[in-house]
C-alpha cells in the first residue's frame, strides 16, 4: 500500500465517480491510501459517494460537480485540482448513446465525441505534464470490447471508445520514459446502476434466437460482473503494459476475434446487439 502511495498519490482524480464503476474506482484508489477527487453531474449522489469512501478509508474525499461535456472543462479541471498532487488520473465517464446511426439525433453523435473523445484529451493533456515533471504518476483510460470492432446499434459509441483505447496505448509508450504508466482499460459485461438501466430499456430477445447465436450454455457464464470485482482487476495492471482487460475471458475472447476475418467479427456481435434494439 504504502509503495503504491508513493508511485500514484497523494491524490487520485477519477471522472464519473458518483456511482457504478467509477465510485468503485475511487474506494480502490482510497483503500490502497490516496485521497481521491471524485468528478460526475450529480451533486447529491456525489457527496453521498463522497461520504462512504471517507468512512471507510480515512482518507481526504473531495467531491466536484462537473460535466465532461461542459465547453470549460479543462480550466474548471485545473481550478478544482490545481492545489493538490495528482498522482493517479483515471477517466471513466462516458456517454453512451444506443441506437442506429442515422436514426440518432446529430447533436447525441457529437456529445458522444466530446465525453468519449476530446475531454479524455483533454484530461490526459492536463495531468501527463505534471506527472511527467514529478517523473511518476499514472493514467487510467476506461474504454469497452465494444472498442475491438465496429458494433452496429453502437456504431457511435465503439468508435468513441476506440478512440480511448489507442490514446491510452500511445501515451504508454510516450510516457513511459518519463516515469509515468499510462494504460487503457478493456472493460466486458459490468452491472452498474447505469448499465442495468439501459439493459431496462432494450428489448428483451427472443431466447431461442440468442441461443442459436451463443449456443445452449453459453449464456450462462455471460452475465455481468459486479463494479467492485472490476475496479479491483485494474490495479494489479497499472504499470504492467498498454492495455489491460478486466478478465482473462475478455482478453481470451478479444485474441480469439483477431484470429478471424473482420467481416465475421463485426457480423457476429452486431447479430448479437440487433436482437437487443427494438
Ligand atoms: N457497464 C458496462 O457494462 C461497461 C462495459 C464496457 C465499458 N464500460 C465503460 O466503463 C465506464 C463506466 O461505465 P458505466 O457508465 O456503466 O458506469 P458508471 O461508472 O456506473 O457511471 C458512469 C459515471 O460517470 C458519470 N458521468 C456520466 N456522464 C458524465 C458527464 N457527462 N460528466 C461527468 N460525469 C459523467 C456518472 O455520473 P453522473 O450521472 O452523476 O454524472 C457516473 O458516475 C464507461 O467508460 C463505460 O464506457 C462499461
Amino acid at each position: 500500500v504504502e509503495e503504491f502511495a508513493d508511485r500514484y498519490g497523494p491524490w487520485a482524480v477519477v471522472a464519473g465517480a458518483s456511482t457504478g464503476l467509477g465510485a468503485a474506482f475511487a474506494d480502490e484508489c482510497a483503500s490502497r491510501g490516496l485521497n481521491v477527487v471524485v468528478l460526475a453531474r450529480r451533486r447529491e449522489l456525489l457527496e453521498q459517494t463522497a461520504a462512504g469512501i471517507r468512512d471507510r478509508h480515512g482518507v481526504e474525499v473531495r467531491p466536484v460537480t462537473l460535466d465532461m461535456a461542459d465547453p470549460e472543462v479543462g480550466t474548471k479541471l485545473a481550478g478544482a485540482t490545481d492545489d493538490i498532487d495528482v498522482g493517479l488520473a483515471i477517466y471513466n465517464a462516458a456517454a453512451e448513446p444506443q441506437g442506429p446511426f442515422i436514426e440518432t439525433p446529430l447533436e447525441d453523435l457529437l456529445s458522444n465525441i466530446t465525453v468519449n473523445c476530446a475531454t479524455p484529451t483533454i484530461f490526459c493533456y492536463h495531468f501527463a505534464p505534471k506527472m511527467a515533471a514529478r517523473g511518476k504518476g499514472g493514467i487510467v483510460l476506461v474504454s469497452s470490447m465494444a472498442a475491438l470492432q465496429g458494433i452496429k446499434i453502437f456504431t457511435h459509441y465503439g468508435a468513441g471508445k476506440a478512440y480511448e483505447l489507442i490514446l491510452g496505448e500511445g501515451l504508454w509508450d510516450e510516457l513511459r520514459d518519463l516515469g509515468v504508466d499510462a494504460l487503457t482499460y478493456v472493460v466486458g459485461s459490468t452491472a452498474t446502476p447505469n448499465f442495468l438501466e439501459n439493459a431496462r430499456q432494450m428489448a428483451a430477445p427472443d431466447p431461442a434466437e440468442l441461443e442459436k447465436l451463443v449456443g445452449a450454455g453459453a449464456l450462462e457464464n455471460a452475465a455481468p460482473r459486479s463494479p467492485e470485482s472490476v475496479a479491483a482487476a485494474l490495479f494489479d495492471q497499472i504499470g504492467a503494459g498498454p492495455r489491460a482487460y478486466s478478465h482473462p475471458d475478455d482478453k481470451a475472447s478479444a485474441e480469439a476475434d483477431a484470429t478471424k476475418t473482420r467481416e465475421e467479427v463485426v457480423s457476429a456481435i452486431g447479430k448479437m446487439t440487433s436482437l437487443f434494439w427494438r
